[in-house]
């Protein structure tokens, strides 16, 4: 698909346009990687945080945040949740905390591949590449860092770097590849700033960096945060700026569908967010196939609040679980099985 055509889709508004859209992109979903809905459970570690991005509610100068950070033993508590659920993957993830240490991190990833057959999936910022290497060593699978926007000016603008450092995400990804990580990454729609020609070349790099999965939310403002805070003044000019909608989050991710067959895409916490009705289900019927249950003890889960109002904040890991299984069921889709690695990272490994 052209870039010309993926914005005539990220404009229109057309109804029975958008349900040849929603048809097409269930069909390659289905095509290509099945009825199966794998489940991811997700930690959410530690929201200790170095960085200080515009938008997220766990920056490190949000004084408001009463800071946590996950005992080895809460964490191996969530892991054998996430066995009795019959999860496949476990995905640690945290702000960029540098108390998560290389050797207490090895530790932990050491101890489950010990005493389960899980899939580890880490999601902890941007570390150093020593780090990445001694926790794929240790037995990590997998790793997710969003690149957020792919207009530089935009980022740079959002992701203030620490001292002394230069942020590339893009140099990141490749070398999470190199170490033999299968790659996630992602982007948030609606960012103040981010217009439509920005979205369509998201989603053009989406295909060209080959990523195995893709984490796609809607941009939901904090109030604890100076994009949040001051989103009008950082808007692009009117009729560019793209909205943090559930329409365009959809949209965004059928396109993705269509663009890249074979890999994983979650129906994001944040989409389940902005309507919590449907959607979870609007994502997984548009080409999603991946969920990410919150396995997160309750105690801490209203704590790690990236946005607010966050999906399953009110909820224990047995009710998300239950509501989320019941839900994938009535749509007539199928838990996965097994840990659910990308096809796409398999296709390359032939
Ligand atoms: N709205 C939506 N998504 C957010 N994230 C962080 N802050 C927000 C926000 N205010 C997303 C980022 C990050 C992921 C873990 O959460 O995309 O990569």
């Amino acid at each position: 698909m052209k870039k010309e055509q993926i914005l005539e889709w990220l404009k229109t508004d057309d109804q029975e346009e958008l349900e040849k859209l929603w048809r097409q992109s269930d069909k390659i979903r289905r095509d290509n990687v099945g009825e199966e809905v794998h489940l991811r459970g997700l930690i959410e570690v530690s929201n200790f945080c170095a960085r200080d991005c515009g938008y997220c509610g766990i920056r490190v100068s949000n004084q408001d945040v009463c800071r946590y950070r996950m005992t080895a033993d809460e964490i191996m508590g969530c892991v054998q949740m996430a066995v009795n659920f019959g999860y496949g993957t476990v995905v640690l993830q945290a702000g960029e905390d540098y108390g998560i240490s290389r050797e207490w991190l090895c530790d932990i990833i050491t101890h489950i591949t010990r005493e389960t057959n899980l899939a580890i999936t880490l999601s902890l910022g941007e570390r150093d590449e020593s780090e990445l290497i001694a926790w794929r060593r240790a037995g990590a699978d997998r790793y997710l860092l969003r690149f957020e926007t792919s207009n530089r000016a935009l980022y740079d603008r959002i992701h203030p770097p620490l001292p002394g450092r230069f942020s590339d995400r893009f140099q990141i990804l490749r070398n999470l590849r190199e170490i033999g990580y299968e790659v996630g990454s992602g982007i948030m729609v609606g960012i103040p700033g981010q217009s439509f020609d920005d979205l369509a070349n998201d989603i053009l790099l989406f295909k060209e960096y080959d990523i195995d999965m893709i984490g796609i939310g809607p941009y939901i403002p904090h109030p604890g945060t100076p994009l949040g805070m001051s989103s009008e003044e950082h808007l692009c000019l009117s009729g560019e700026q793209v909205p943090g909608t559930e329409l365009m989050t959809c949209k965004v991710v059928a396109l993705t569908r269509i663009l890249c067959p074979l890999i994983n895409i979650p129906s994001t916490t944040a989409l389940a967010t902005i309507n919590r009705v449907e959607g979870r289900v609007h994502g997984l019927s548009r080409g999603a196939n991946i969920v990410m249950p919150n396995l997160t003890p309750k105690k801490y889960r209203e704590l790690y609040e990236i946005y607010p109002a966050k999906a399953s904040c009110d909820e224990n890991a047995d009710e998300s679980n239950s509501r989320i299984k019941n839900s994938i069921c009535a749509m007539g889709r199928v838990i996965g099985v097994g840990r659910g690695d990308s096809a796409n990272k398999k296709t390359k490994a032939v």
